[in-house]
């Protein structure tokens, strides 16, 4: 049987985790990335020991060089990708009464937005080659309006939600499937350091079961957990006015 090799970007925790739990078994090898090795490890041994197989390769993803190196080296020891799943993501909230908003600004741009697509970028072109593969971008459903102290999260989970829209129509000669994954809360480190109220929650575990079947049957765009396709739509169509009112209080409470 020849197996379906999958990269998953930020699998050291949350999503990303729980998603390489789920695809590690004997049908697939992963290429697991993050920064953090010693979690990459621990994660690469439980899937061995469950009859996988899994490789752990640690990166600095805001790093576009090593990142393009690390790309080249899994292409090289994998024999080409099958399905790329480009989940690496970081988030903080901007208050602008401190001095560190160019540099968290910098950071979310350069991980979820300029390092997500130029992967892609690489990937795409040796999946044309050999005319199939998947790739796919997890946005979020903050990226539906600029959302109060996030503007800059927003904006790269948007613009990354536009580049994968256009990539899909892009490529429509080719047997290269797009999917946009758009998660509401899940309870991962991401949102656990933040008090926010989060409604609809799900776990991580949930959320992989949910992807991967999205993924399987080769969505375009998927949102979870189902009530956000709700919410979603409802924030995207209300008026600016109420937007405004509503999200200037929110900013103003979090900024207490
Ligand atoms: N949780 C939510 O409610 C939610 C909602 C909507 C969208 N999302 C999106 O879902 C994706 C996964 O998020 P999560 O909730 O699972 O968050 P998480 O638990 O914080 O996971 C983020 C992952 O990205 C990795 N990462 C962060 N910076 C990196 C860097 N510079 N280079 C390489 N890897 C890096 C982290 O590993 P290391 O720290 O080891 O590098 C970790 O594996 C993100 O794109 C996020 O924006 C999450």
């Amino acid at each position: 049987m020849t197996k379906k090799q999958i990269v998953i970007t930020g699998a050291s925790t949350g999503i990303g985790k729980a998603l390489a739990l789920k695809y590690g078994n004997e049908e697939n090898t992963l290429w697991l990335i993050a920064r953090s090795t010693d979690k990459l490890n621990k994660i690469v041994d439980e899937i061995k020991n469950n009859g996988g197989e899994a490789n752990s390769i640690p990166c600095d993803l805001s790093n576009t060089e090593k990142m393009l190196e690390i790309s080249q080296n899994i292409e090289d020891r994998s024999g080409g990708i099958d399905l790329l799943i480009v989940n690496a993501g970081y988030s903080s909230r901007i208050f602008y009464h401190g001095n560190d908003n160019i540099k968290e600004a910098q950071k979310m741009i350069d991980l979820n937005f300029l390092s997500a697509i130029i992967m892609i970028e690489y990937f795409v072109q040796k999946m044309i080659k050999k005319n199939s593969g998947h790739i796919v971008g997890v946005a979020s459903v903050a990226g539906f309006r600029g959302m109060p102290t996030a503007g800059v999260y927003s904006a790269t989970k948007a613009g990354f939600a536009t580049y994968l829209e256009g990539l899909r129509v892009s490529l429509g000669n080719y047997k290269i499937d797009i999917t946009t994954i758009n998660p509401g809360f899940v309870d991962t480190p991401m949102t656990q350091n933040k008090n926010n109220p989060k409604p609809f929650l799900t776990t991580p575990k949930n959320a992989a079961t949910m992807i991967t079947k999205a993924i399987t049957k080769k969505k375009k765009r998927f949102i979870f957990p189902k009530p956000m396709i709700f919410v979603g739509w409802f924030v995207r169509n209300l008026p600016n006015f109420l937007f405004d009112y509503f999200g200037r209080k929110f900013a103003s409470k979090l900024n207490k």
